[in-house]
């Protein structure tokens, strides 16, 4: 039976690729108002400011490319798997950068910003195109609707029950680029401690958790994950 290992990642771990976090000093919330970018309330009002600033991020997207941690993950779940083991990777992230650097299975729990959803009926579609208020629904005919598929505050994330049966199915979590400011991703470490599963932080600094995980590493994210997963991989018995 190999190692299986439970990986969160949050903003920080896309910040080298040149996609920005939100609580650092010039984060994105420092910039706008989540109010109204980010909530389906914001969305009702002014549904076109909404859809401007994502169709910049979708732009700042197209531009970024994976960076060392992200091709790290990847070798760590080619390495676990080889040995009977396997990596479950949930992201907050509503970019693919894990996916471009290798990555298979990734469980987007707050949405992909490269996936368009229609706020009518639900439908999604893949789409790298700028959202348009002029977009008819495929399903539904609706224009109007068009928003990407992101979970905005006060919206419930995605795959939660498999979130929970793989954090149970875990030996090891370890949360990599997030401040733990936002549940219920921030409430995985504690739920981890309480099965007694080991705990690791990867992150620039401490997190507002920090004080929960049993072990802590800090420094950019390409340099102390590649580290870190050699070290998980030699103890597996390097091939
Ligand atoms: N390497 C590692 N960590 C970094 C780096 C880096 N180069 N740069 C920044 N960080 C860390 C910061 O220290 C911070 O702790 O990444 C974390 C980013 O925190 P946030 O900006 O709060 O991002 P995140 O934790 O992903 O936010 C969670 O909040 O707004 C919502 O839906 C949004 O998914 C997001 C959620």
């Amino acid at each position: 039976m190999g190692l299986n290992v439970f990986v969160l990642t949050g903003a920080g771990i896309s910040a080298e690729s040149g996609l920005g976090t939100f609580r650092d000093a010039s984060g994105i919330w420092t910039q706008y108002d989540l109010s109204e970018v980010a909530t389906p309330e914001g969305f009702a009002r002014d549904p076109a400011k909404v859809r401007a600033f994502y169709n910049a991020r979708r732009a700042n997207l197209a531009g970024a490319a994976p960076n060392a941690a992200h091709l790290a993950l990847a070798r760590l779940q080619k390495g676990l798997v080889a040995r009977g083991g396997r990596l479950f990777l949930c992201t907050q992230n509503v970019d693919d950068l894990h996916e471009q650097g290798g990555c298979s299975d990734v469980v987007h729990m707050h949405g992909q910003l490269g996936i368009t959803r229609c706020h009518g009926c639900g439908a999604t579609w893949p789409d790298s195109e700028p959202l348009s208020g002029e977009t008819a629904c495929a399903r539904c005919g609706e224009t109007g609707t068009a928003r990407p598929h992101v979970v905005w505050f006060g919206e419930t994330p995605l795959f939660l029950h498999g979130i929970e049966d793989a954090l149970e199915d875990s030996d090891l979590f370890v949360a990599i680029g997030t401040s733990g400011a936002v549940y219920p991703a921030a409430g995985l470490v504690a739920w981890a401690r309480r099965l007694g599963i080991r705990t690791c932080e990867l992150n620039l600094e401490p997190s507002d958790n920090a004080r929960v995980f049993d072990e802590r590493r800090y420094g950019p994210a390409t340099e102390v994950v590649p580290t870190w997963v050699d070290e998980v991989l030699g103890g597996q018995g390097a091939r």
